[in-house]
């Protein structure tokens, strides 16, 4: 089996897409598309048994994930994405005047939304931490962050950043807020399948991430993981029956919605036990290091973060300094050549910020970085 050409018949994508962007959406293999359509069949065909049964069905998935994130699964309950769980995290917890809820310069754009509307209706602030980018170690990180503890109510720290593509140090982070006494949430919305988790280790407060970017989920698949300590004051966005049963059972069965994504995760759990997860990660890190330097050789820049802070997302400056606000205009050319990579504009520039995943070839980003350098010098 090569990867990158065999492993590509695995998956829905387009013959003529490069899909360089496993990070925004992740990309789900067929058999576990399959796999999601019977349970939507079986659904269908009994739907009362099938709501019956349904939570029973949950916690056995459940706990088949809980493991391979390093936790409990009386601790763990499923979410659509991360989004519904760092909403569900900060919508539950009661803020007053004058709170300062930290997050960082790097957070994502729905996690900020999200700080500044709970903020606002309490009174409290949010601060966003610079981090420096490019940036040179993690104990740069690290101090950025120390800084700003002092006194504060909430810090939100993402594991692995949406815009940059950098991976924190998130256990230094988390200890620093822990000697500090500030509860954290931790925005792992990338983490799961990409780099090696153990949350009961991390100790952190709330930790939310997606099963369907790096796990290969099918859409609309996350968990959210709560401290036991914090379980208490956490509640689903959507109150509904279980309210009373407590965390996770009160998240799991919210109303009436289509499970059948969550219920084929063990498909996907199988498609990375097939592959091995640590040989996964190591070829999705080594192809994105790779082509991260071949691509700043050819567009004459530099990788902005050291290759101890990447997996398998780089970010990457474009030739000649290209303005943020050409970000959307080079998005949109991309995708007519059928690239399909972010262009993110962030600091006042233009990023092309890639991934690497198992369907993916060499050739792919060479494609890029030619279609890049000829729309830039049209
Ligand atoms: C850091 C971070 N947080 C949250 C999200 C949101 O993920 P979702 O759309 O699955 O909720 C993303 C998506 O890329 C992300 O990168």
């Amino acid at each position: 089996m090569i990867w990158g050409v065999d492993m590509r018949r695995r998956f829905a994508i387009a013959p003529d897409l490069n899909l360089l962007n496993h990070g925004s959406f992740g990309s789900c293999p067929r058999e576990v598309l399959a796999r999601q359509l019977a349970w939507r069949d079986a659904m269908e065909a009994d739907p009362i048994a099938f709501m019956e049964a349904a939570r029973g069905r949950l916690r056995d998935v459940v706990s088949q994930v809980a493991p391979r994130l390093g936790a409990q699964p009386e601790d763990l309950a499923l979410v659509e994405n991360a989004t519904t769980g760092v909403s569900a995290v900060l919508r539950s917890l009661v803020f007053k005047p004058g709170d300062r809820l930290v997050t960082t310069s790097h957070v994502y754009g729905a996690v900020r939304n999200a700080m500044r509307w709970v903020a606002e209706r309490a009174g409290a602030t949010v601060v966003e931490v610079p981090v420096p980018w490019p940036v040179e170690s993690p104990e740069q990180v690290v101090a950025a962050l120390t800084a700003a503890l002092p006194g504060a109510r909430l810090v939100v720290l993402d594991w692995i950043t949406s815009p940059t593509g950098m991976v924190w140090p998130i256990e230094a982070m988390v200890r620093a807020c822990q000697r500090e006494g500030v509860p954290v949430l931790v925005d792992a919305a990338h983490a799961p399948g990409h780099v090696p988790m153990d949350l009961d280790a991390l100790g952190a407060d709330w930790t939310t991430g997606n099963l369907h970017k790096w796990m290969f989920a099918a859409k609309g698949t996350a968990v959210l993981h709560v401290r036991k300590d914090r379980q208490a004051e956490i509640v689903p966005l959507a109150i509904s029956h279980d309210l009373d049963r407590g965390f996770p059972l009160s998240f799991d069965q919210t109303a009436t919605r289509d499970l059948s994504s969550w219920l084929s995760t063990p498909a996907a759990l199988a498609f990375v036990d097939e592959l091995g997860q640590a040989d996964l990660q190591a070829h999705n890190n080594t192809l994105c290091a790779h082509m991260a330097d071949e691509l700043a050789d050819m567009w004459g820049v530099t990788v902005p973060a050291p290759p101890t802070m990447r997996a398998a997302l780089a970010a990457l400056p474009t030739p000649g300094d290209v303005p943020a606000e050409r970000a959307a205009w080079l998005h949109t050319a991309l995708q007519g050549r059928r690239i399909e990579v972010p262009c993110v504009p962030f600091a006042g520039r233009t990023w092309v910020r890639i991934s690497a995943q198992v369907y993916n070839h060499p050739d792919e980003y060479r494609a890029l970085g030619r279609a890049v350098l000829e729309l830039l010098n049209d």
